[in-house]
């Protein structure tokens, strides 16, 4: 079965709508959403939605209400997203710290009590395309184990930067969790009845294993060894505490929906108007990439933009689990979205 891009915006909206969401929020959802699966992040585009529902019915994400900025300086603020759906408030912090960044050269918000939020990569691009840097790091449920441990102790703890450009051939963002796959990666496996390649997770007592169900009770590796450990760690803590979320075991429902979402996320926008000057960097900017890829070399976003171009030509794969998922919860609001799926 597949979707195309412009029904799975209509599909998510629809559905969000029926389940009471408020336009302006359904609208931001889909946009995230489409935009994951669109650059080839599956494990956090349309398969990920049902989670989102089950949250909505459990009362964990709050349909009603609002965030609330708790503090605010003229480079920084503290968000209460209270509980309202993780995109929303997200694209709203990201806002204020572009804002504040365009005054005084950085914004830096932190955000607690938000939700699940999708791809990091959609928010850090919201700063670059308007000139600006964009970084966000966020903590997640624990699942991987410490550098040395077998016990799940850490979340996969996402990083992504985008980094303006001058050139409209390129797109520059890294968009990664610090585990060597995302948990929605084992999700989608397991949704789907396949094993996991090798080398990704440990059981829980700590033995490599392929199935993604023994690898999500037990952990994820981190990428890149005890590196990418300590970047997990690292922001654990900048996405925790700093931030007024929880940290490592304390953290949860990002991937439980019935469970009240603890993680938190820091946003840091970098106006480089008020560094080198915004023409001159990215003058440099584009420069740098032309040197890689005249060594043939890849740059980060290279593949987003390939997998855009073709899930815009093709659509999306879904599988016959998640369009079962899909079509109950549908059901369930007498809505009938079959029409949406071609074979
Ligand atoms: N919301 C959350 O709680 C949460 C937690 C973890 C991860 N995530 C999201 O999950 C998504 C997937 O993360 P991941 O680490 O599994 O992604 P990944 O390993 O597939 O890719 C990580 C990054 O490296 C790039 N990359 C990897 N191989 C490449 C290649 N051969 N050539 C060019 N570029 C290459 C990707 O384009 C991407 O920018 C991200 O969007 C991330 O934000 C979200």
């Amino acid at each position: 079965m597949k979707i195309n891009i412009d029904n799975e915006r209509k599909l998510i909206e629809e559905m969000l709508k029926a389940y009471d969401v408020k336009a302006i929020e359904a609208s931001i959802v889909a946009d995230v959403i489409t935009d994951g699966d669109l650059k080839g992040f599956s494990t956090h585009g349309l398969g990920r939605f049902p989670q989102y529902i089950k949250s909505i019915q459990s009362g964990t994400i709050k349909i009603d209400g609002d965030y609330e900025i708790e503090k605010e300086t003229t480079s920084s603020a503290m968000i209460n997203g209270n509980h309202k759906f993780g995109q929303y408030v997200t694209v709203k912090a990201m806002d204020l710290a572009v804002k504040k960044a365009g005054e005084c050269g950085i914004g830096v918000v932190g955000i607690h009590d938000s939700n699940h939020y999708g791809i990091a990569g959609y928010y850090s691009d919201m700063a670059s395309v308007q000139d600006m840097i964009g970084i966000v790091i966020s903590n997640t449920e624990p699942a991987m184990a410490p550098f040395g441990g077998k016990k799940a102790l850490l979340g996969t703890n996402p990083i992504t930067i985008s980094i303006p450009t001058d050139d409209i051939h390129n797109y520059i963002c890294v968009d990664m969790a610090t585990s060597i796959t995302a948990r929605g990666k084992l999700l989608e496996s397991k949704r789907k009845g396949e094993k996991i390649p090798e080398g990704l997770a440990l059981d829980k007592d700590g033995n490599p294993t392929t199935d993604p169900e023994a690898g999500l009770e037990g952990s994820i590796l981190p990428f890149g060894g005890f590196k990418g450990y300590a970047l997990a760690f690292m922001f654990e803590l900048l996405a925790g505490p700093l931030v007024n979320a929880a940290c490592g075991v304390n953290v949860q429902g990002t991937a439980t929906p019935d469970v009240m979402c603890t993680k938190g996320d820091l946003l840091i926008v970098i106006d480089p108007e008020h560094f080198a000057g915004s023409m001159q960097f990215k003058f440099y900017v584009d420069q740098f990439v032309r040197e890689i890829r005249e060594e043939n070399g890849v740059i980060p976003g290279d593949r987003e933009i390939e997998n855009m171009n073709i899930h815009m030509e093709n659509g999306i794969n879904v599988d016959d689990t998640l369009y079962n998922q899909l079509t109950e919860m549908a059901k369930a609001k007498n809505l009938d979205i079959t029409s949406y799926f071609e074979e």
